[in-house]
């Protein structure tokens, strides 16, 4: 047991890394009052030796909990082996990512660089380039990055407007709404871009009717259809891809996130015909694709398969959902990328980090749950006690 002495001592080095942080980082971010400093499975421990059970992976990260040894140990080896050498060459970490993508997205060719905005610019240029168009369709709720192409398909205003003049042209149609999508694409559009589950607009589920709608309206108007899948892929939702919840083949996916379980990499997947259209010169990237960041894939999907992740994201969803229903009175999502909606989100988030438990808001009303997919039952009743004790709490503070 900590004394109440060295417990004092110990929210002071919180303190000071919190001061220092705010004096040296320009400030971009709202952090919670925490310094993480190590992680394990499903725990993260702070600098004072806390341990909080992690129902936010990163944000949709972390798939196989933190410092998973098989991706511990492949990250070491290639590091003594090789970090990086550029696109000048082939290194075969690269190809056999590629290769064992292609197995589990169906998809034809790849392209690998470092986070999911890149993956959404190079989606945007490859669109453009095969299409020879350039109007874009995005939706209502969207979120696909931050760089300027990203952005100018990303819904919030406030993320947008500073920054204007973004790329045009680029049109917003209602999410779900086959109506509104009908209104919207036409001739002249390179592409609808779509995250089947919108996943900063609140775990938004696509419904089939639309995304059928999306396919079928493309066959008349022959643009592309990007999936943005760097939130839902690599098991999050249950299946490997967002897509195969709903049996549809994009042209384009883009992938980021869960794919190297913390280690940075994204990269799109494509069809053969659209890879046709592009040539050598058409995009690269420095560190896209480097050794290191593809081995930590390669551990990633390694891992997912043997210890079927997959289908555990499946069933600790279903078991997460009910817990949710029963908590909150409802739940959305599908996996293990689910929502809640209650009443001030964010005091729920502040007051379950004081009982250790890592959960996220997407807004005042909408708690968002996307733990490690490696998560058990165990860890999901001890979320289930924390969430009853955090939502009285939060009811009694009014
Ligand atoms: C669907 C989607 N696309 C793109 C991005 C941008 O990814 P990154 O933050 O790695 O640039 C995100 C990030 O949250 C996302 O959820």
């Amino acid at each position: 047991m900590k004394t109440p002495d060295h417990a004092q001592s110990n929210k002071k080095i919180t303190q000071k890394w919190i001061e220092e942080e705010k004096s040296v980082h320009i400030q971009f971010y709202r952090r919670q009052p925490v310094v993480f400093e190590r992680g394990e499975g499903c725990y993260l421990y702070d600098v004072e030796g806390n341990r909080y059970l992690d129902l936010v992976a990163g944000i949709a990260v972390c798939v196989l909990g933190h410092c998973h040894p098989k991706l511990v140990e492949k990250i070491k080896s290639q590091v003594e082996k090789l970090i990086h050498t550029s696109n000048l060459y082939y290194t075969v970490p690269q190809i056999e990512l590629a290769e064992k993508l292609r197995e589990v997205t169906k998809m034809d060719r790849f392209f690998f660089c470092n986070s999911g905005t890149e993956a959404v610019e190079a989606s945007l240029k490859v669109a453009r380039k095969v299409t020879k168009r350039k109007k874009f369709v995005a939706f209502t709720g969207s979120f696909h990055g931050r760089t300027m192409g990203a952005l100018s398909v990303t819904w919030k205003d406030i993320y947008r407007k500073p920054f204007t003049p973004l790329i045009e042209p680029v049109e917003f149609a209602e999410f779900n709404s086959v109506e509104s999508l009908k209104r919207k694409v036409d001739g002249e559009t390179a592409a609808v871009i779509v995250e089947p589950i919108q996943g900063e607009g609140g775990i938004n589920p696509a419904n089939e009717d639309f995304l059928n709608a999306i396919f079928e309206l493309k066959d008349r108007y022959e643009y592309l259809v990007i999936f943005d899948e760097v939130q839902t892929g690599f098991g999050r939702t249950g299946e490997w891809f967002a897509k195969d919840c709903f049996d549809l083949e994009p042209d384009i996916m883009a992938m980021a996130k869960g794919m190297g379980s913390g280690f940075p990499i994204g990269g799109i997947a494509v069809k053969e015909e659209v890879a046709k259209g592009v040539e050598f010169g058409d995009h690269a990237s420095t560190f896209g694709g480097n050794p290191l960041a593809c081995s930590a894939a390669l551990a990633t999907i390694d891992v997912i398969e043997k210890e079927k992740l997959v289908n555990n994201s499946k069933k600790m969803g279903e078991l997460l959902k009910d817990y949710l229903y029963d908590v909150f009175g409802n739940a959305r999502g599908m996996g293990l990328m689910l929502a809640a909606e209650c009443d001030r989100a964010f005091d729920f988030v502040k007051n379950a980090l004081r009982n250790y438990l890592l959960v996220n808001a997407t807004s005042e009303k909408t708690l968002r749950f996307v733990p490690p997919l490696i998560i058990e039952k165990e860890e999901i009743e001890l979320a289930y006690e924390t969430f009853q004790k955090v939502w009285r709490d939060t009811n009694a503070l009014g």
